[in-house]
């Protein structure tokens, strides 16, 4: 018999982010680069992974750490060369782990030749590769747009007095997507990548890179949220004009025919936080492949929260959407909620439910490990957001990888770190946690290990044990996975039948048969079986 169902092969692997920056450093320059990556490779299929994710490697001024791309078919020399990049191909391959790689669409870098051209005439050939207006009466921006990065979401150049629209920093100058001839070159990026061994993209800002035609005011925001990791401009509006417009799952239906040959994933940023617009990126047989789901970066420690995000994402894409409780563009799951033990435990219990979620789970590097996040004073910031605006910004999730006790951390034999590891401890790193079988890591081990082993966590339908209080839990065929969200102990009873508990996240209980009723610690969570 072969394979019971034609899922794709994305739906039966967990996924994990590389901040390639900061997950390890081979030449003792304090940045983290692709040999460096090479060698951890095989602690990344130790661990289960199925899918890396490599944050960008281009060539960049580094302005915003490589979302910023000078050059979309080359490697940064920080971060090694092409050869090193291939050599990483191959040996994911052999280690039975697919990759990929982080596609910028939505801008480039100013320093691409694309835009320095751009901007030297208003009859360059590439001048139509941007979003290029004249000014507002009185020489204001063409319209009120924004950047997520702080101020005006337009730049005047003095040369060919036009603006340039740039929905992050004025040196990230948005591509326009109206012009065919920018959909013809990434035609061409994405098939120069999936020759040399990708597997598919993970596409940067993917509901953003179509603008309205009319380049409309933006409406204030319904509500203001302030944001920890955007300028206070950005959230003052409603993005209804500059993001979401129909037209862009044109690229993405174009983008299919791209890479079906190479059965490669079209994975997109779609960062909405509505689940049924991003459900629209990825349904019917021509959109995206799968699209994050961000909802669970933004949720409080509360059931019912935590019930309404899972569900609605569920419901809306089943199948299509990739969890993910982190990234290194927020703060860190165990910090977020709370911070130490009762921090970590949550976010594993987070995860726990996650992981048996219809999609694709990614885990962010360092969540195995329970890393809470590192400690950047302002004066040593990196990230623009923070350098440029009043919000905390995103280094507190960047900071390097520890993996293992002493001098650099097992992160780096040079002197010095790209952003700080101050207040790490041996208990944090890879080395530590990999010798103690009660750790953190095994934890994430045993959890990755029993959603391989249970084709029901990746094939049945959903259906939700309860309604409302502390615990949360569905069923998936033979399997339950429930997680006491609350701060008492709570039980719930599974549905008759003879259940294991095949895996318990303080271990409490493990492999042992569940009881008519059973009870949860706070932030206690489960898998049960039969
Ligand atoms: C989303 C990326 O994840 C983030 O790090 C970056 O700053 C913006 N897109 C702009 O490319």
């Amino acid at each position: 018999m072969g394979a019971p169902t034609e899922l794709p092969w994305w739906t039966d692997k967990v996924g994990y982010e590389v901040y390639i920056r900061s997950f390890a450093d081979s030449d003792g320059d304090g940045v983290g680069d692709l040999r460096g990556l090479h060698h951890h490779l095989d602690y990344l299929a130790w661990l289960g992974i199925g899918i890396v994710w490599i944050t960008p490697f281009y060539p960049s001024p580094m302005r915003d750490h490589g979302y910023d791309v000078a050059d979309y078919r080359g490697v940064d020399a920080s971060f090694g060369s092409m050869a090193d990049l291939e050599a990483v191909f191959a040996k994911a391959h052999d280690l039975g782990m697919k990759v990929l790689v982080d596609l910028v669409p939505n801008h480039s870098s100013s320093e691409h030749p694309w835009f320095i051209s751009a901007r030297s005439s208003k009859d360059s050939p590439y001048r139509d590769y941007y979003i290029w207006r004249d000014p507002a009466p009185g020489g204001r921006p063409p319209n009120n747009w924004t950047s997520h990065f702080g101020g005006s979401a337009w730049t005047l150049d003095a040369t060919t007095g036009q603006y340039w629209c740039h929905l992050f920093l004025s040196e990230q100058p948005d591509l326009n997507w109206a012009n065919p001839a920018v959909a013809d070159e990434f035609d061409e990026i994405l098939r120069f990548w999936l020759t040399r061994g990708a597997d598919g993209f993970r596409i940067d800002v993917a509901h953003a890179l179509v603008k309205h035609p009319e380049f409309l005011d933006n409406p204030p925001a319904a509500e203001f949220v302030r944001s920890d990791t955007s300028a206070d401009e950005w959230g003052a509006l409603e993005h209804l004009y500059d993001a979401n417009q129909p037209g862009v799952l044109d690229v993405y239906r174009r983008w299919r025919k791209v890479v079906a040959p190479h059965d490669g994933l079209l994975l997109g940023e779609v960062y909405v936080l509505d689940a049924e617009k991003v459900a629209e990126y990825v349904r019917g047989e021509d959109g995206l492949h799968l699209g994050f789901w961000f909802k669970p970066l933004h949720l409080a420690w509360e059931p019912g929260a935590i019930r309404e995000v899972l569900v609605a994402g569920a419901q809306a894409a089943p199948g299509l959407l990739a969890w993910v409780s982190g990234s290194h563009d927020r703060g860190r799951a165990a910090s977020r909620f709370g911070g130490g033990n009762v921090g970590r435990a949550r976010a594993l219990a987070l995860s726990t439910l996650l992981l048996g979620l219809p999609g694709t789970p990614f885990l962010f590097q360092g969540e195995e490990l329970g890393l809470e996040n590192g400690a950047v004073p302002r004066e040593q910031a990196q990230d623009p957001v923070a350098r440029r605006t009043e919000a905390v910004g995103r280094d507190g999730s960047r900071t390097p990888l520890p993996w293992a006790p002493g001098p650099g951390w097992g992160f780096t034999d040079g002197p010095r770190t790209w952003l700080p590891m101050d207040g790490r401890t041996e208990a944090d790193t890879v080395a530590v946690q990999r010798a103690d079988p009660s750790s953190m890591l095994h934890r994430y081990r045993a959890l990755i290990d029993l959603r391989d082993a249970q084709p029901d966590l990746r094939r049945q339908p959903v259906e939700w044990v309860g309604e409302d209080g502390p615990v949360v839990a569905y069923r998936r065929g033979a399997v339950i996975v429930a997680a006491n969200c609350g701060d008492q102990p709570s039980s719930f009873t599974p549905p008759e039948g003879a259940w294991v508990v095949a895996f318990s996240s303080n271990r409490d209980g493990e492999q042992q048969p569940a009881g008519g009723d059973v009870v949860l610690a706070p932030h206690q969570a489960v898998v049960l079986t039969r």
